[in-house]
């Protein structure tokens, strides 16, 4: 959504929704899908992102986030057209304590992560044009799902509530990704691996109670603010395994384009203020009007 606002401002931009395009699709569905458009450059941001789904339907997970990134990018490479994938800071095992590079050695512990993996492997492999931009802890507009918009919806309506703290990544502003992706979606230099992340890292716990803050410094009233610290064993007890650690180093991403994402911190805030809380415009905005 974020990808398609931003772009849209200076490209003409077709979307392709699943109805249009089934990722699980055989090759021949997906390339005659692809035949009857015309573009000059190809993103993918689609995927199976439900790590524990990945889990329980490998099959789907293996065709929809490795075989059909490895599909497009060959219809892409015979047509000399260059491809644009996202990929994903849980190839990674997590267990360094200083930020991964784009040649830190991958070691996926999910299958997500596996599959995702050999999906960035098939477009690197296509052609030397193509890029794979890996992200962490993405939220933006259209991802009512992500960390703080549950959270502060729960402290809209729980007494207090438990958070990880030994998880530590980047959040990252999809808007911010479109707008710093922007200046290298042609550039030719802009090729193989890259991280993007807004500056900065935090823990799971952080960015849920800096999500419920910023909720309040914009007029929103909570039941509590009050986040108690758990840990990822407990939150994640039987489902897939997690990478704990997943900084990002994002030289290559400031030395090609001279920018820094801004820090997470102003992110969250202008997502907070601008998409999450007029949600509840009944609650406390209406007596700060
Ligand atoms: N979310 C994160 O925190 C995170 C972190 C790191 C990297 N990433 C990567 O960033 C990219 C975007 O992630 P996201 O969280 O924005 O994804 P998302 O919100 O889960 O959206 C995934 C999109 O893929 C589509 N999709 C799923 N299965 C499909 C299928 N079989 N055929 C066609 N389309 C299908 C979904 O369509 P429907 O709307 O119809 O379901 C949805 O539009 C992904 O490559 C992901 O791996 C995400």
């Amino acid at each position: 959504m974020a990808l398609e606002h931003e772009f849209a401002r200076h490209y003409e931009v077709q979307t392709i929704s699943r109805p249009d395009l089934d990722l699980l699709g055989s090759p021949r569905e997906i390339h005659r899908v692809l035949d009857g458009l015309d573009f000059d450059l190809l993103l993918l941001p689609a995927g199976i992102t439900d790590v524990d789904h990945c889990e329980r339907r490998p099959d789907e997970a293996w065709k929809a986030n490795a075989g059909a990134p490895a599909h497009i990018a060959a219809w892409c490479a015979r047509r000399g057209i260059r491809m644009i994938h996202f990929g994903t800071d849980y190839v990674f095992e997590g267990v360094k304590s200083t930020p991964y590079n784009e040649e830190d050695a991958t070691s996926p512990i999910s299958l997500y992560g596996k599959c995702k993996l050999a999906g960035e492997r098939a477009v690197i492999q296509a052609s030397p044009a193509n890029l794979v931009v890996r992200l962490s802890w993405l939220f933006g507009p259209g991802k009512a799902g992500a960390t703080p918009d549950w959270a502060v919806q729960l402290a809209m309506e729980q007494d207090f509530l438990k958070i990880a703290s030994d998880r530590i990544s980047m959040p990252t502003y999809t808007i911010d990704v479109a707008r710093g992706l922007f200046p290298l979606l042609f550039d030719p230099k802009a090729t193989g691996w890259l991280h993007m992340a807004n500056s900065s890292s935090c823990s799971w716990l952080e960015w849920a109670k800096f999500s419920i803050d910023a909720a309040v410094d914009a007029g929103l009233t909570v039941r509590t603010r009050m986040v108690n610290s758990t840990t990822m064993a407990e939150v994640f007890l039987n489902r897939a395994h997690r990478p704990k650690y997943t900084v990002f180093a994002t030289d290559k991403y400031e030395a090609l384009t001279g920018m820094k994402l801004p820090c997470w911190q102003d992110a969250v805030k202008r997502y907070v203020k601008e998409t999450v809380v007029p949600r509840y415009a009944d609650n406390g905005l209406r007596a700060a009007v």
